[in-house]
């Protein structure tokens, strides 16, 4: 089986999930390794994060710029890199038909909350006056529909009577920083499975 998966990350800020899949490679072995960390904010502060992990970095802002040529750009510089799979994380910014079509199944994002509940902006505050018990997080496939494609794995988290959208967020975001690196460890596990033929070949540690 070929080593690792080469995972672009995308971001567009605090980058706070692509530190924990950062950290989950130097704890864990994982099935991925990441090529380039990409931002569509060049100020971003992931970005500074990803520099002292000594991860390469590209950026460039987006303003002023048509979507899709903006993607192209990106989806060049991806290319140039041989990545395989793209982790979005915490990347907030549609990404063209195009380039969700070229990269077809193989675009993951975390999302703040329990999908297909809450899709878009402002997840915590909706679920706390929707009077939900529960909040969560949720890794799931791009498609090209916001939010909507085929879940991977999900956290749950537990709505306390005190909470707030900020205490609610700090203890999602804590949900989603267990979750995505073993979600993408685990889907470039398949990915890898596949390439050698041996899909279907769970190890069910006997
Ligand atoms: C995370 O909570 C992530 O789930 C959310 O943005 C935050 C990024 O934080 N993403 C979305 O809302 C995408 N729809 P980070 O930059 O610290 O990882």
């Amino acid at each position: 089986m070929a080593e690792r998966v080469r995972v672009a990350v995308l971001i567009s800020g605090r980058g706070s999930n692509l530190e924990a899949l950062a950290e989950h490679k130097r704890k864990a072995d994982p099935y991925y390794e990441i090529a380039i960390v990409a931002s569509n904010v060049p100020e971003a502060r992931g970005l500074v994060l990803a520099r002292r992990f000594g991860l390469p970095t590209w950026s460039h802002s987006h303003k002023g710029m048509d979507r899709a040529e903006f993607d192209r750009m990106v989806d060049a510089e991806l290319r140039r890199r041989d990545v395989e799979v793209i982790a979005l994380a915490g990347y907030m910014r549609l990404l063209s038909a195009e380039f969700i079509r070229a990269w077809d199944g193989r675009i993951l994002n975390i999302h703040p909350s329990l999908l297909p509940q809450y899709k878009g902006l402002d997840t915590h505050r909706r679920a706390l006056l929707a009077g939900e018990d529960y909040a969560g997080c949720s890794v799931h496939l791009v498609t090209e529909e916001l939010d909507s494609g085929p879940v991977l794995a999900q956290s749950r988290v537990r709505i306390e009577p005190r909470d707030d959208a900020e205490t609610l967020a700090a203890r999602v975001l804590a949900a989603e920083h267990e979750l995505y690196p073993r979600a993408l460890d685990e889907y470039c596990w398949i990915l890898l499975s596949e390439r050698d033929g041996r899909a279907g070949a769970i190890d069910v540690g006997t």
